[in-house]
């Protein structure tokens, strides 16, 4: 009994030295892989811009999102949860941060797309800000690994506005 105690023991060490090692492994390999992930956004069309009755401005758009996260994923990754924000600037606050679209990337071939939607969440601001207000479209994402810490990055898309006139 003692022997077969001491052999278990012995057994379940080694595994958990190799796992450590695979874990230290996977997270170094990974430090190594330089991404280069591309996104663009297209404002196709604004289908109307009003104002609500509460008194907030609402947009709503066409857009075309094209993105190539391919090389973000790797054999470590398990997933990537992506959302496109639009981000702006008012008297009160110096960064407003609207979410417009998400989605969930499963795997490396469905990490370059291109998605022609409306937005998926009210662009609406707490105001009557947005008349010809310029603003961002950043695409963020959530990397979620198999091991490992989770990554997060982003790329900002410049130079939108909106029109002066509600339509
Ligand atoms: C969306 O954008 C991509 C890349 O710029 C382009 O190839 C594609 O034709 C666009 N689709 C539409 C519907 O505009
Ligand atoms: C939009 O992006 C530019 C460049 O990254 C940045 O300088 C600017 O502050 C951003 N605007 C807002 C409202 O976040």
């Amino acid at each position: 009994m003692h022997t077969f105690g001491y052999r278990a023991n012995a057994v379940l060490t080694f595994a958990v030295m190799v796992l450590a090692l695979m874990c230290a492994a996977t997270s170094f390999t990974d430090k190594f892989n330089t991404p280069s992930p591309s996104a663009h956004v297209q404002v196709l069309n604004i289908n109307w811009f009003q104002k609500s009755i509460q008194g907030n401005d609402e947009v709503s758009f066409t857009l075309n999102i094209t993105a190539n996260l391919q090389s973000l994923f790797t054999w470590n990754t398990k997933q990537a949860f992506v959302f496109l924000a639009a981000e702006y600037e008012t008297p009160k606050n110096v960064l407003n941060q609207v979410s417009l679209w998400d989605g969930i990337i499963g795997s490396k071939e469905h990490a370059k797309f291109s998605i022609h939607t409306t937005n998926k969440y009210r662009f609406s601001d707490q105001g009557s800000n947005l008349r010809g207000k310029d603003f961002n479209l950043t695409l963020y994402w959530h990397i979620m690994p198999k091991i490992g810490k989770m990554l997060e990055d982003k790329i900002v898309l410049t130079g939108f506005s909106l029109p002066k006139q509600y339509s």
